[in-house]
């Protein structure tokens, strides 16, 4: 049998770039070679497999959906994963836990520890001072810290890989907010080892969404620097990041296309999460108003009630981005009482107001560090959930000062596809084009 060698022909469509990824050699086609990547993100995640013979692909879950929520529901004897774990939040707010990758290598007097304990007032939170680490105390029985909890989602989503690939998979690409420091990243090598997962890399996941672009645009770049801005509104966080594409000189390979990462700002606390809390805030406001006199409690003190209203803050938060009004409706909300608003979104608009200043600032930052000004942009493209609120893109158009904002790349799935290219160059079973990737570091450096 002799390996089967693929070359991406010029006129092919973008999708055949995918193909870049040749086979070695026959040893690529034993049984237990197919790397993963998981592009981690704080509401979701997605991976992406490359198995010999087979282009990059997205994994498709349990309910065939190309993303799962990260979301863990933790009881005595089980445990449940994505969307039935996000289908548990109602009934078991307690043991669901959420958003916990905000916790990872904290220390107890983080600010980003108390931020949590005021968004979820439903988890009890402790300090384990041998460890360093936070932890959830879920009942007088169960204890995990958020390096578990990630553990077990990173488990989960090599089940999902080996699945879909059906076969085992052990070497992985997992992606980590650009701003992540030194302990934050220790904490999920610490997650991905309980996993068992072996890393490869933990890439940038701006990197990744840029090498993915790069990727499939391999034709467009020439000797001339183009310089492109990413900007990644997420539901935890934001990060802007200015890349400069070109090809240069190497000794070994002639010419090849390279990406700089040249510049990067970020607001840790600015996405969509936050958005829907102001959001389930102003709900639960209106359910207490509408009882009001009848001498009944705060629906803010009813975990499983805040459940069903951050869920309806999160339809009506996507539904907002379409629509100029909607009716917030949660049958059943407490005490068997239904629930019936109608929400606008200028309403909507001044509940975030705050929130929108805070978003040219990344683009700012990015420019500041690399040094140039929005002439020497290029394009601006649009990445992440939180960029399809209609606001979010208004103040971004005027902050950029460009025509028009880029929606054109399948953005969702870049970083996870960005990351999977990188699994196979870095696995020793696939051959792929090179690209070269010189990335910064512009975590904080801490030594302890
Ligand atoms: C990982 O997932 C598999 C099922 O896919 C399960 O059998 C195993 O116990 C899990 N391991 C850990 C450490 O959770
Ligand atoms: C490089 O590519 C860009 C567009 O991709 C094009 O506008 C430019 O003319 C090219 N420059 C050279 C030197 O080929």
């Amino acid at each position: 049998m002799t390996a089967t060698v693929r070359r991406q022909r010029p006129r092919r469509l973008a999708c055949w770039a995918l193909m870049a990824v040749l086979l070695a050699d026959q040893l690529a086609l034993s049984d237990t070679l197919a790397v993963m990547s998981v592009d981690l993100g704080s509401e979701s995640m997605k991976v992406a497999i490359v198995k010999p013979g087979v282009p990059m692909e997205i994994v498709l879950n349990k309910e065939s959906r190309r993303k799962t929520p990260v979301i863990v529901t933790l009881k005595e004897n089980e445990r449940f994963f994505g969307d039935s774990a996000a289908s548990m939040a109602i009934k078991s707010p307690k043991a669901t836990l959420r958003y916990f990758q905000h916790l990872l290598g904290k220390q107890e007097d983080n600010p980003h520890v108390a931020l949590y304990r005021a968004r979820f007032p439903e988890h009890e939170l402790g300090f384990d001072p041998q460890r360093q680490t936070v932890y959830f105390q879920i009942s007088p029985q169960l204890q995990f810290s958020p390096e578990e909890v990630l553990g077990m989602v990173l488990n989960y989503s090599r089940s999902l890989a080996e699945d879909f690939a059906e076969q085992p998979i052990k070497d992985a690409v997992i992606t980590v907010p650009a701003f992540f420091n030194q302990a934050e990243r220790r904490a999920v090598l610490q997650a991905a080892r309980m996993a068992g997962l072996k890393v490869l890399q933990l890439i940038n996941d701006n990197t990744a969404t840029a090498l993915s672009y790069g990727v499939f645009r391999r034709k467009d770049i020439n000797t001339t620097a183009q310089n492109i801005m990413f900007y990644d509104m997420g539901s935890g966080s934001t990060v802007c990041t200015i890349v400069t594409y070109q090809t240069v000189k190497t000794k070994e390979a002639g010419m090849q296309p390279q990406l700089q990462i040249r510049g990067v700002g970020f607001d840790r606390t600015l996405g969509g999460l936050e958005m829907e809390l102001r959001l389930r805030e102003h709900l639960a406001g209106l359910f207490n108003e509408q009882r009001k006199g009848q001498r009944v409690k705060d629906v803010r003190e009813n975990p499983r009630a805040m459940a069903k209203l951050l869920r309806e803050a999160n339809r009506l938060k996507t539904v907002l981005s379409a629509n100029a009004d909607h009716m917030a409706q949660i049958e059943g909300l407490m005490d068997d009482v239904d629930f019936k608003a109608k929400v606008t979104r200028v309403e909507f608009e001044e509940l975030c107001a705050d929130l929108f200043e805070r978003v040219a600032r990344p683009v700012q930052q990015a420019l500041q560090s690399a040094e140039m000004n929005l002439d020497e942009i290029e394009q601006v493209i649009l990445v992440g959930g939180a960029t399809r609120v209609p606001k979010v893109q208004e103040v971004l158009l005027k902050a950029v000062g460009k025509e028009e904002l880029g929606k054109n790349i399948n953005a969702d799935e870049a970083a996870a596809m960005g990351a999977v290219y990188q699994a196979a160059a870095l696995s020793k079973a696939f051959k792929v084009k090179p690209f070269i990737v010189r990335d910064a570091v512009i975590y904080p450096i801490l030594v302890s």
